[in-house]
C-alpha cells in the first residue's frame, strides 16, 4: 500500500522509519519531509497546512493511508477534509483535536469528568484576570489557550510577573490569537512524565512512558523549547502510577470525549505531573510528541500500520500493542540560539557514521539539501541522536557517544539529558 506522512520534523522521521518497517507498505510519501526522511520516502514540496493540495495529491497518487504527524493541521481540521473525500487518514478530527487546540476546553473537560488536574479559571477579559491574580497564591501558571509551539505557558513567581504575563498574552498578543482566552492555573510540583497512547474512539492502549527536557539549558535553565531530548521508559512511571492513570485519567479522558460527541481517534499524549496527591494532567496533545516519538517508536514490535488502521476502524481492542523491553535516549542537536534566533544553512558532516549501526538512529528534525546536494541545517532543532540499549544508562552513554559522530557549525546540545535516571 501507499502511505503519505504529513510533517517535516524528527517525529515524522521516526514515524516514517516505523512505516518503512511495515510489510504492508510499498511506497512512502512525506509532505514536506526533510533530508533524512528523503532516504525512506519521496518528499513532496507541499506544506502541512496546504490542505487542498494535500487532498489533491493523495487522490492523484491513490494514497491508501495518510498519517498526520503535526498538531497545527489536526487542529485546523485536515482529517475532516480527507475523510470527506473518502480518504483513510490517521489522526483526530477537528472536534477532537481541540483537546490540544484549546487549553480552556481541556480544563473544562477535566473538571466536568473529574479527571485530576491543577485548579484553574479561564479568562477572556484581561481586567478580570488581573483582579483574580490580586488574591491568588504565587507561584502561578498562565497559559495561552491556543497552540503556541509549546511556548504559551508562563510560570510566574510574583504578582508583578503575573500581571506582566497577562499583558503579554492577552493584550500584546505575544502568542497571537492563542491568547484571546487564557487559563490561570495552580502551580504544581513533582516529576513530569509523558505517556503516549493509541486511541480508537473508545479503546485506549498506552505506549511507553517518556521524560522530556523542555528547557534549552543544562539543569533545566533557559527558555522553554519543543524538547531538547528525552528518555523512555521513565523509571518514575511505576506500576502503581500506571494503575492510577489507567483508571482515573486515560480511559476517563477517552470516555469523556466520546460522551461529548467528540470521539478521539489517533494518538493522545498525556503530559502528567506526579504530585504528592497523585498524578495530575498538565496538558493533552493530540499527536505524537517530538521527540517522544523518537524514543518510543523504535521499540514498537507491532506493524504500525496495523495499529493505526485499528484506531481508524475502531478495532483497537483486537490488537495487543507490544514494545521491546529495552530503553531509548534521544539527545537533540540544535542550532545555537534556539529557541530564539539561530542561523541556518550550515553543512552537516558525519551522517554516514550511522549507516548500518544497529541501535543507533539519527532522526532529522530541521535539515534540507542545499543546491549542491549537501545536507544542511534548516531549523532550531536539527537532529535527534537516538540510541537503544538494555538499560537507560547504556542508552544514554550510546546516545552521547553518537552526538560526536556528526558536526555542523553552531552545534548545541544539553549535556544532562537523562540525568534523572541516576536518581531513580
Ligand atoms: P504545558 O505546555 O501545559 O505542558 O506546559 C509546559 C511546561 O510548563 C510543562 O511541561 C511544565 O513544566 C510547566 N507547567 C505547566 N503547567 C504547570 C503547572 N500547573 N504547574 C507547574 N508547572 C507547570
Ligand atoms: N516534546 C513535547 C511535545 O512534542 O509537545
Amino acid at each position: 500500500m501507499k502511505v503519505l506522512v504529513v510533517g517535516s520534523g524528527g517525529r515524522e522521521h521516526a514515524i516514517c522509519t516505523a512505516v518503512a518497517k511495515s510489510k504492508r507498505v510499498d511506497k512512502i510519501y512525506c509532505a514536506p519531509g526533510n533530508a533524512g526522511i528523503a532516504a525512506l520516502a519521496e518528499c513532496v514540496p507541499i506544506g502541512a497546512m496546504e490542505f487542498e493540495k494535500l487532498v489533491a495529491f493523495a487522490k492523484e497518487k491513490a494514497i491508501d493511508f495518510t498519517i498526520i504527524g503535526m498538531d497545527d493541521p489536526l487542529v485546523g481540521g485536515i482529517v475532516d477534509l480527507f475523510e470527506a473525500e473518502g480518504l483513510k487518514v490517521f489522526g483526530p478530527r477537528k472536534n477532537a483535536a481541540i483537546l490540544e487546540g484549546s487549553k480552556a476546553f481541556s480544563k473544562d473537560l477535566m473538571k466536568k469528568y473529574h479527571i485530576p488536574t491543577a485548579a484553574y479559571e479561564n479568562f477572556t477579559d484581561p481586567e478580570a484576570a488581573l483582579k483574580y491574580l490580586e488574591t491568588a497564591k504565587m507561584p502561578i501558571v498562565l497559559k495561552a489557550d491556543g497552540l503556541a509551539l509549546g511556548k504559551g505557558v508562563l510560570i510566574c513567581n510574583t504578582l508583578e510577573e503575573a500581571k506582566a504575563g497577562v499583558k503579554e498574552i492577552m493584550e500584546d498578543k505575544k502568542f497571537g490569537s492563542a491568547g484571546n482566552t487564557m487559563v490561570i492555573e495552580e502551580f504544581m510540583t513533582g516529576r513530569e512524565v509523558s505517556v503516549l497512547s493509541f486511541v480508537d474512539g473508545k479503546t485506549i492502549q498506552i505506549m511507553d512512558s517518556a521524560q522530556d527536557h523542555k528547557r534549552a539549558g543544562d539543569g533545566d535553565t533557559g527558555l522553554n523549547t519543543g524538547g531538547m531530548g528525552n528518555f523512555s521508559p521513565s523509571p518514575f512511571y511505576t506500576e502503581e502510577v500506571d494503575r492510577f492513570c489507567q483508571e482515573k485519567i486515560f480511559q476517563p479522558t477517552v470516555d469523556a470525549m466520546a460522551a461529548e460527541g467528540r470521539p478521539f481517534k489517533g494518538v493522545i499524549f498525556f503530559g502528567l505531573m506526579l504530585t504528592e496527591e497523585g498524578p495530575k494532567v498538565l496538558e493533552y496533545n493530540a499527536r505524537f510528541g517530538d521527540p517522544e516519538a523518537q524514543v518510543v517508536l523504535p521499540r514498537l514490535k507491532n506493524d504500525i500500520i496495523d495499529v493505526m488502521e485499528a484506531c481508524v476502524d475502531g478495532t483497537l481492542d483486537t490488537i495487543k500493542i507490544e514494545f521491546e523491553d529495552r530503553a531509548t535516549v534521544c539527545v537533540v542537536l540544535a542550532s545555537d540560539g534556539y529557541p530564539v534566533a539561530y542561523e541556518k544553512g550550515k553543512v552537516i558532516t558525519g551522517l554516514e557514521n550511522f549507516e548500518g549501526k544497529e541501535d543507533y538512529y539519527c532522526f532529522h528534525a530541521g535539515t534540507k539539501f542545499d543546491e549542491k546536494g549537501n545536507v544542511v541545517t534548516n531549523g532550531g532543532r536539527v537532529l535527534g541522536i537516538t540510541a537503544t540499549a538494555d538499560t537507560l544508562k547504556e542508552a544514554r552513554a550510546k546516545a552521547y557517544e553518537a552526538t560526536e559522530w556528526v558536526q555542523f557549525d553552531n552545534k548545541y546540545m544539553r549535556h544532562d539529558i537523562g540525568k534523572a535516571i541516576d536518581e531513580a
